[in-house]
């Protein structure tokens, strides 16, 4: 079922969603060549205890860090390390999540260390303009993936690139992870059904993270040691963005989104 939040839990949500985009700046500004992982999980993991809350992953179905940190490749949950070191060009994805008073707030950027490619950075800005173009037609009473999905399919095929399918977004705030599963590509008619694609209603709050691979390949995989690090099948580089949205009567809210930043 889909969970509808009250006042009282969109105010908690909404506080946890700031203290983790507070997180994740932090975390921005000590990204450069020759800092590890490591050092940028115990950044994350330092500012949210100082600030009352707890970083969701650690532990949550066996993830063995407090943030997760996705390098080139690697499409998502790449598990922090101290030998991995950022080297000038690599692009990574810090994903944070907090729960701050039992409250979930999840987002993630893509950033690029030291100077990056123009392909690197055409990736990285595709990625945020498609989850960008997918939050602005979030709405109550459209459905979700006539909005995220089909916006993100439509705006992609252009490039070479293309939206992996085996990860989505997903409802948050009570839990980590709750519906409904947001799918970040056009649902094919006969997967398009009310579970799928429900309509949206005032009260949801759900995320749109797409990981966009520059390649047609959107196939990934899991490392078969670590049981998490998810890479694109052909070594291409991948790249995300994530915020969470509340949807309100006239259109939505960001949640992650802080008052002095730009969507
Ligand atoms: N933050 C990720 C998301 O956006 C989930 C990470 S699950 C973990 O849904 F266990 F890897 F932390
Ligand atoms: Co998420
Ligand atoms: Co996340």
């Amino acid at each position: 079922m889909i969970i509808i939040k009250n006042k009282k839990q969109i105010n908690g949500i909404r506080k946890s969603s700031k203290l983790a985009r507070q997180t994740l700046l932090e975390v921005g500004k000590h990204i450069k060549p020759g800092v590890s992982t490591e050092f940028l999980d115990k950044i994350a993991v330092d500012f949210i205890k100082k600030h009352k809350a707890i970083a969701a992953p650690l532990n949550y179905g066996g993830f063995p860090k407090s943030i997760c940190t996705s390098i080139n490749n690697v499409v998502c949950h790449g598990i922090p390390s101290s030998k991995e070191i950022l080297k000038d060009g690599d692009i990574i994805n810090v994903d944070i999540t907090t729960i701050l008073d039992g409250y979930y707030g999840d987002t993630s950027i893509t950033f690029g260390v030291g100077e990056i490619s123009k392909q690197a950075q055409q990736l990285i800005d595709v990625t945020k303009k498609a989850m960008v173009l997918a939050i602005k037609k979030l709405k109550s009473g459209r459905k979700l993936n006539d909005c995220v999905g089909q916006t993100i399919d439509e705006y992609i095929s252009t490039f070479a690139y293309s939206a992996v399918r085996q990860f989505g977004g997903h409802g948050v705030g009570i839990k980590f992870h709750e519906e409904p599963l947001v799918f970040h590509y056009r649902l094919q008619e006969h997967y398009d059904n009310l579970k799928n694609n429900p309509i949206l209603k005032e009260g949801m709050i759900l995320t749109v993270e797409p990981m966009i691979n520059a390649s047609l390949e959107w196939e990934v995989k899991i490392d078969e040691n670590d049981g998490w690090t998810v890479r694109t099948i052909d070594g291409a580089l991948s790249a995300q963005f994530e915020h969470t949205i509340l949807i309100t009567k006239n259109g939505h809210e960001v949640l992650t989104k802080l008052e002095e930043e730009n969507l």
